[in-house]
């Protein structure tokens, strides 16, 4: 499916035309009539990964369509742990497949806390974190990040008091990096949390799927290396950085104090994952790594540019450049769209309202509506940036169209 389209040949996000992407039917690409360009959920415009597509069309040549057996994922993300990060915290004693990070995530909070205990989460999040814990019968206590995005330790240890009234064992579950704001956080950050977590007595589960996607100027932490972090659990998952959500797979990692949980993990979740999900995982973390940085090499372009055009074009609106993910948290409160208290729809990803629901019926620009992520994400918009900087260049001119500019 490779065209001369792009106008750079080893850079996987300008391979493809708008035609050829029409023909996909994931969901960022049929829930919308084709008037629409689709800047929404989390997959992005690119080709499959040759050494993925290999392994999988190796696999369908063999008739290996069989149940996974998951012994090679734990393998293949400490092999890429240690060459990226640093890391050798992952080891298959320490690991256990699980279906894909949400599922591993409710799966790490039956293992640490009760039915009713609370959940703190740092809002705006993304938004399946309130549904999935809601629905694994947990509630959720927000700790809004500060003005400048971040991490904020007064919003947390405020979070913890209220979790500790009310749950025996409370849960803290990060975003590293962070979704919607792109915030890589720091050692130093993490280090604070661990100890504030330690002091209250909150386990912390870490889902850092955006891990390989940390652009040029940041560095990735991995939660579980920091010091004291050792009763935590970590989701690692090739879903977001190689494009594979259709392919079910991720990897739950404990922590040296968290192993004794992790046995307790019934045999039944391994189950949930497909073989072609932790084959193609697998393939990505094990050979996918030349891909990836020639990806990482478009995704820091295409950022400066949305910055670039979004100052131009949507001035009163603010756009802090990501440090990862190939998502933008667009600040357009100024815009005077949004109206208070459209937090109705918390945690339901396709929901729209205010700036969202402009831009896609006057611009015809499908976004994620800030108010979803909860707290804090009210009037912003996300913006997937993960496609071609001709798309980039024609939703802009859209939106701004769409305001008059
Ligand atoms: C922070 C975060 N966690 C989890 C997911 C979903 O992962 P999975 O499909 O493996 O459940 C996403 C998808 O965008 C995400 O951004």
């Amino acid at each position: 499916m490779t065209s001369t389209h792009g106008t750079n040949r080893d850079n996987p996000l300008e391979q493809l035309s708008l035609e050829q992407l029409r023909t996909r039917t994931s969901t960022k690409w049929v829930a919308h009539p084709d008037d629409v360009l689709p800047l929404w959920v989390a997959e992005m415009d690119v080709p499959l990964a040759p050494p993925v597509a290999d392994r999988l069309r190796a696999a369908i040549d063999s008739g290996d369509t069989g149940y996974p057996s998951g012994r090679d994922y734990p393998r293949a993300v400490a092999a890429f742990a240690a060459q990226r990060w640093g890391w050798d915290g992952v080891t298959p004693e320490n690991s256990a497949i699980v279906p894909d990070v949400m599922l591993g995530i409710v799966e790490a909070l039956r293992l640490i806390s009760d039915p009713g205990d609370a959940v703190v989460v740092c809002s705006p999040v993304y938004p399946p974190f309130y549904a999935f814990v809601t629905s694994a019968d947990r509630r959720i206590v927000e700790a809004p990040l500060g003005d400048d995005r971040r991490l904020d330790l007064t919003s947390l240890e405020a979070a913890f008091t209220t979790a500790l009234d009310s749950s025996a064992r409370p849960v803290l579950l990060l975003c590293n990096p962070h979704n919607p704001t792109g915030v890589v956080h720091t050692r130093a950050e993490l280090e604070a949390v661990v100890a504030l977590a330690r002091r209250y007595g909150v386990r912390v589960v870490s889902d850092e799927i955006h891990a390989p996607l940390v652009l040029p100027g940041a560095e990735f932490v991995p939660f579980l290396s920091v010091t004291g972090a050792e009763d935590g659990f970590a989701l690692f998952s090739a879903s977001k950085g190689w494009n594979l959500a259709g392919l079910k797979a991720a990897l739950l990692v404990a922590g040296p104090g968290a192993v004794d949980d992790l046995a307790r993990l019934p045999e039944e979740v391994s189950h949930g994952p497909s073989h072609f999900g932790e084959m193609a995982h697998v393939a990505a973390f094990e050979e996918g790594g030349a891909w990836l940085d020639a990806l990482l090499a478009g995704l820091d372009a295409n950022r400066t540019l949305l910055a670039d055009l979004v100052a131009e074009a949507l001035p009163e609106t603010e756009l802090k450049l990501p440090e990862a993910t190939y998502l933008a948290w667009l600040d357009c409160r100024s815009l005077g769209l949004h109206e208070d208290g459209a937090d109705q729809s918390i945690g339901v990803v396709s929901d729209l309202s205010g700036p969202a629901q402009f831009f896609l019926e006057k611009a015809r620009v499908a976004l994620s509506s800030g108010h979803v992520f909860g707290s804090g994400g009210n009037g912003f918009v996300r913006i997937n940036y993960a496609t071609s900087q001709a798309n980039l260049r024609e939703a802009v001119r859209r939106m701004a169209a769409a305001l008059d500019r």
